[in-house]
């Protein structure tokens, strides 16, 4: 029995990624859970004729308890997306206190779960799960990971654009966090190499760290990347599926990650990002979940000049998260 959950399925993110996730042959229940509408999107997913039992779930009646007990693989796109002229941190106020809360009860039901964030901002909201989690003892740190696969997608998609490969076959790693200047693309490390002019790397860079904002401005008030993060999440759940339920070995995809874990590689990358707790970094999956967290590799000169620009960022954001659990109550 695999069973999937999705917290906030009924929303713009939520109702593609479960459409996806009921495509995956390898999950044999699918719980989505919203505020609004889930029984809904359950009741339509169930119709396809792939393996998954879907049931939709809303809060009166146990609803979260029930769809979160027995769960191997939790993925939360819950929350608000950005408006125009926003950033991801002005999420944080409403945000926030939702993860916060689903946290908790993932703490109580399903406490052995693989944890995915999607929700924004997730260099504040991954900090907030793993304080939850570690406040009731169940904290596990190969389990808990920040959804940062659509910077990946991304990055192969543009660079793709200017050196004409086929996007499908290119892997940047994207390293640092999930917002603006704090996602460093390291272009010096695309496979199959490539060698791109300054003037190229910098434009393809801002192009990758603003992506998000391409989106929220193009949508015009109506919200953000929700197809293309859907996507970017199934084939993240996909990877974590494939490691912890089929064994496949050498799976190694970056995700936003807690770097205390020193038996799986964190404080190597630690020590490179100024003793930051939480940093994307290449991830590679194993039985357990994250078998090993790969250092950053050599950085060219310029990338060495994002980190510095994203750590500041990043540490701030992070104690934010961390801060907004120690004061709840
Ligand atoms: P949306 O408003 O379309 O959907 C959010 C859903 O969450 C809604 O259905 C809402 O009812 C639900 N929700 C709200 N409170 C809830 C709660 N307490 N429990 C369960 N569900 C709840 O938004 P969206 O476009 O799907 O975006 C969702 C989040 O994902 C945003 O925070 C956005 O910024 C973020 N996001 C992250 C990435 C990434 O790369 N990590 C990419 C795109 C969007
Ligand atoms: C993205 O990168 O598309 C998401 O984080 C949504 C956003 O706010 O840009």
């Amino acid at each position: 029995m695999v069973k999937a959950v999705v917290l906030g399925a009924a929303g713009g993110i939520g109702q593609p990624l479960s459409l996806l996730l009921k495509l995956n042959n390898t999950i044999t229940e699918l719980a989505l859970y919203d505020i609004v509408n889930s029984p809904g999107v359950a009741a339509d997913l169930s119709h396809i004729n792939t393996p998954a039992k879907v049931t939709g779930y809303l809060p009166p009646n146990d609803g979260l308890k029930i769809a979160l007990t027995n769960a191997h693989l939790i993925v939360i796109p819950a929350g608000v997306p950005r408006k125009p002229g926003m950033t991801r941190d002005d999420l944080f106020k409403i945000n926030a206190g939702i993860v916060r809360d689903l946290a908790t009860n993932i703490a109580k039901y399903s406490p052995n779960a693989y944890v995915l964030i999607i929700s924004n901002p997730v260099n504040s909201t991954v900090p907030i799960v793993v304080e939850i989690l570690k406040k009731h003892g169940v904290f596990d740190a190969k389990k808990v990971f920040g959804v940062t696969t659509l910077d990946v997608v991304r990055a192969s998609t543009f660079t793709s654009s200017v050196s004409g490969a086929n996007p499908q076959e290119v892997r940047v790693p994207v390293v640092g966090g999930h917002s603006g200047v704090t996602i460093i693309p390291l272009l010096s490390q695309i496979a199959p190499s490539y060698n791109f002019s300054q003037e190229d790397i910098e434009a393809l860079t801002k192009r990758i760290q603003f992506g998000g904002d391409e989106v929220v401005k193009a949508k015009d008030g109506a919200g953000s990347a929700t197809l293309s993060m859907a996507q970017a999440g199934a084939r993240f759940a996909s990877s974590i599926l494939n490691a912890t339920v089929s064994g496949e070995a050498g799976i190694i995809e970056p995700s936003y990650v807690h770097l205390d874990a020193d038996s799986v590689g964190g404080d190597q990358v630690k020590n490179t990002v100024d003793g930051l707790d939480y940093f994307s970094s290449n991830v590679e999956l194993g039985k357990n979940g994250i078998e090993k967290i790969h250092p950053l590799g050599d950085l060219s000169e310029y990338e060495k000049k994002l980190l510095e620009a994203a750590i500041p960022e990043l540490r701030a954001n992070i104690n934010k998260g961390v801060s907004f659990v120690a004061e709840s109550k």
